[in-house]
C-alpha cells in the first residue's frame, strides 16, 4: 500500500497525477486543489480512463480537505501561480512563496512521514523554503527542476545527433532557472559513447541553449508553463521513491558541503530511493561546468534572500 498526494490541480499536478495512474506507480492518488470540484473532476475523469488503460489505482480528488491526504508517503507540490510568457520563474516568489508556506503546514500535520516533492516555481528557493518550514530532515525535502531539464537536455541531444532518444543520456545540474541550470555537454553520451561523436560542437551548444529556455520556449507557444513533461518528470521521481529504484536523478538537495556549498537547495545528480535522497553523487565538473556552479548557486542564493525580505523565513 503506498499513498501519494498531488497538491494543485492545475496542468502540471493532473499530469503528475495522471501519469502516476497509468503506471500504477502508487496504490492511492489524492489531488487535492483550493478551487471547488476542480480536483474531484479531474480525478473523476482519470479514473474513467481505468479500464480503457488497464489501471486500478484508487483515485480520489479534495477539495481544500487535506484529512482525505492523511498519511501520505510521497508529496508532491506543484500548487503556485505558473509563469506568463516573457515572465522568468523567478518573478513567481511573492506569491508561491505564501502558497507553499500554508500546503507545508498542512502536508506536515496530515503526513508527518511524508517526503516532500517540490514542483512548483521559483523551485530551488520553494525547495529551500520548504525544507526551512517544514523541519523535515534534508533527505526528505526534494525538488524536481533538474529531471524534467535532464529531460529536456536528452530531447535536444537527440535532435542535434540524430540518435535514438532512448540511446542518449545526459544531465542538467545547477538551479531551475533559464540562465543558471547547467547542461552538462562534457558528460553527454549516445550510448555510452561522447555526443561529440555525433554533432558537431555548435550543434551541441545549441542544444545545451535550447535546453536552458525550453520551459521559457514552452511558454512563448503555448501561453502558460508546460505540463506533460513536469508531470510526468514529478512521477518518475515518486516512483524511484516509493519502488527503491535508487535512480541517480539530478535534482534539487540541500547541500552540506558537496559541490563547495552550503544551506542552498539546488540541482546535483543525488541517488532516489524510499528515503528519498539516499545520496548525493559528487562528479567530476570540468573548470567552466564548476564555475558556472557557482555562478548559478549565487542567483539561487539571491532568490532565497527574498525569502527573508518577504518575511517568509
Ligand atoms: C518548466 C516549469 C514547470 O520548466 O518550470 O516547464
Amino acid at each position: 500500500m503506498s499513498k501519494v498526494t498531488v497538491v494543485g490541480a492545475g496542468a502540471v499536478g493532473a499530469t503528475c497525477a495522471n501519469v502516476m495512474a497509468c503506471r500504477e506507480v502508487a496504490s492511492e492518488v489524492v489531488l487535492i486543489d483550493i478551487k471547488e470540484g476542480l480536483s474531484e473532476g479531474k480525478m473523476l475523469d482519470m479514473y474513467q480512463c481505468a479500464t480503457l488503460m488497464d489501471f486500478d489505482t484508487k483515485l480520489v480528488g479534495a477539495t481544500n480537505d487535506y484529512k482525505k491526504t492523511a498519511n501520505s508517503d510521497v508529496v508532491v507540490i506543484t500548487s503556485g501561480i505558473p509563469r506568463k510568457p516573457g515572465m522568468t520563474r523567478e518573478e513567481l516568489i511573492g506569491t508561491n512563496a505564501n502558497i507553499m508556506k500554508s500546503v507545508i503546514e498542512n502536508v506536515v500535520k496530515y503526513s508527518p512521514r511524508a517526503i516532500i516533492l517540490v514542483v512548483a516555481n521559483p523551485m530551488d528557493t520553494l525547495t529551500y523554503l520548504a525544507l526551512k518550514a517544514s523541519g523535515l530532515p534534508k533527505n526528505r525535502v526534494i525538488g524536481m527542476g533538474g529531471a524534467l531539464d535532464s529531460a529536456r537536455f536528452k530531447c535536444y541531444l537527440a535532435k542535434a545527433t540524430g540518435a535514438n532518444i532512448n540511446n542518449v543520456d545526459g544531465m542538467v545540474i545547477g538551479g531551475h532557472g533559464d540562465t543558471t541550470m547547467i547542461p552538462l555537454l562534457s558528460k553527454a553520451t549516445v550510448n555510452g559513447v561522447p555526443v561529440a561523436q555525433f554533432a558537431s560542437k555548435k550543434k551541441l551548444q545549441e542544444a545545451a541553449a535550447n535546453t536552458m529556455v525550453g520551459g521559457a520556449t514552452l511558454t512563448k507557444l503555448i501561453g502558460t508553463s508546460a505540463w506533460y513533461a513536469p508531470g510526468a518528470a514529478a512521477s518518475m521521481m515518486v516512483e524511484s521513491i516509493l519502488h527503491d529504484q535508487k535512480k541517480i536523478v539530478p535534482c534539487c538537495c540541500y547541500l552540506e558541503g558537496e559541490y563547495g556549498q552550503n544551506d542552498i537547495c539546488i540541482g546535483v545528480p543525488a541517488v532516489i530511493g524510499r528515503k528519498g535522497i539516499e545520496k548525493i553523487v559528487e562528479i567530476d565538473l570540468t573548470k567552466e561546468e564548476a564555475a558556472r556552479f557557482e555562478e548559478s548557486a549565487a542567483a539561487v542564493r539571491k532568490t532565497n534572500q527574498v525569502l527573508h525580505e518577504i518575511k517568509a523565513l
